[in-house]
């Protein structure tokens, strides 16, 4: 009943073609929709139940998650993964909210969110002080997850915030007035690590760095992780790397898993299990203002991202989950400095 979408291994897409159902495979279409009455919010509940685990529920965090998604090279996919695991926790029953801290305003672009100039952004909330809650947009098709859009006004922020008080802090300031109750916060970053960057390290209190399986993987880590150690210090002791997500992984390629057995060298247990595999649909989905989860919810790219939600929910309980035989596994406790050895 489960696919095979999660862990190393071939896990390419089908050819690609027109938009398939590949959920149904083992799922009856009459299943009722449990918690989202769209088509394709109902499809995207069944790839939850494909995984065999429907209704098992999650735990949910105590506080609040804030994770920080960064890495500073550019196209290793941060804002996929950010978008992708914000619905996949939201299907798996969590309430979530995506900052789009991004100019490219990507993350709201995948979430099918307007953000055009005209539409309240984070822009407004970084240099004009506007409330969190006056630019947060829910997402259609997805219940429970939630978008602070970025307009293209966000080019000027870095900027901006220079001569602003407490222009490390605004993002922070801004969600702690936030009175909404979440589960889980995902700031999508940009690929540079100005002061939209710090605001982000400093608003929240993990940071998930989506690594891309391919040659030069970890080169440029090294200044993301001294900049986390140097805004631990300064301005968010709770700050620290909890998870990274091999991305991109084509289990074909030797130099894929030679990537994947550097960084599971170096990280150790901060590396998820899961990781996401190259996938045709994943890359399809944002020109459909769409998730994976709810463009092609059986595919492996969907599974996989479902998968990593899962494995990061049951960590933040310490849990340490494996996925390929479902059992639980104790945690490992793992301390070293990880910017030792990397460039
Ligand atoms: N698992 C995947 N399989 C196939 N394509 C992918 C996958 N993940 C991301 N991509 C594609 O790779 C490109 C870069 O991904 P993404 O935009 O998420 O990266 P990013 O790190 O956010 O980029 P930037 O640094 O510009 O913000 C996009 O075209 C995306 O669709
Ligand atoms: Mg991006």
């Amino acid at each position: 009943m489960r696919s095979d979408a999660n862990i190393a291994g071939p896990m390419t897409d089908p050819v690609p073609g027109p938009r398939t159902e590949s959920a149904g495979e083992d799922v009856s279409r009459e299943t009722p929709p449990p918690m989202d009455d769209t088509p394709i919010g109902r499809a995207a509940q069944l790839a939850v139940e494909a995984l065999g685990r429907a209704g098992e529920g999650l735990p949910r965090p105590e506080q609040t998650r804030i994770m920080v998604v960064a890495n500073q090279k550019g196209g290793v996919g941060k804002t996929t993964t950010t978008v992708n695991l914000a619905a996949s926790l939201a299907l798996h029953g969590a309430r979530v909210l995506v900052v789009d801290l991004d100019p490219q305003g990507n993350a709201s672009t995948a979430l099918g969110i307007d953000h055009h100039a005209e539409v309240p952004s984070i822009y407004d909330v970084l240099v004009e002080s506007r409330p969190l809650s006056e630019v947060v947009q829910p997402v259609r098709d997805v219940e429970g997850l939630f978008c602070a859009p970025a307009t293209i006004d966000l080019a000027g922020a870095e900027i901006e915030l220079v001569s602003l008080v407490a222009r490390e802090s605004r993002l922070q300031r801004a969600i702690q007035a936030y009175e909404q109750p979440l589960d889980y916060i995902l700031i999508d970053c940009p690929p540079s690590l100005g002061l939209l960057t710090v605001n982000a390290l400093v608003a929240g209190a993990e940071v998930l760095i989506p690594i891309q399986c391919e040659y030069y993987a970890l080169e440029g880590l090294g200044q993301l992780l001294r900049n986390v150690d140097l805004v631990r210090g300064h301005l968010n002791p709770a700050l620290h790397v909890s998870t990274i997500l091999l991305t991109m992984y084509d289990g074909r390629t030797r130099l894929a898993s030679q990537v994947a057995d550097e960084v599971r060298s170096h990280f150790g247990h901060e590396v998820l299990r899961t990781s996401i595999p190259r996938s045709v649909r994943i890359s399809e989905a944002p020109s459909y203002g769409q998730t994976v989860l709810t463009y092609d919810p059986g595919s492996s790219g969907s599974l996989s991202y479902l998968e990593a939600a899962r494995e990061i929910a049951l960590r933040g309980v310490g849990i340490n989950y494996d996925p390929t035989t479902h059992i639980p596994a104790g945690i490992q406790n793992n301390q070293h400095s990880m910017s030792e050895g990397i460039q």
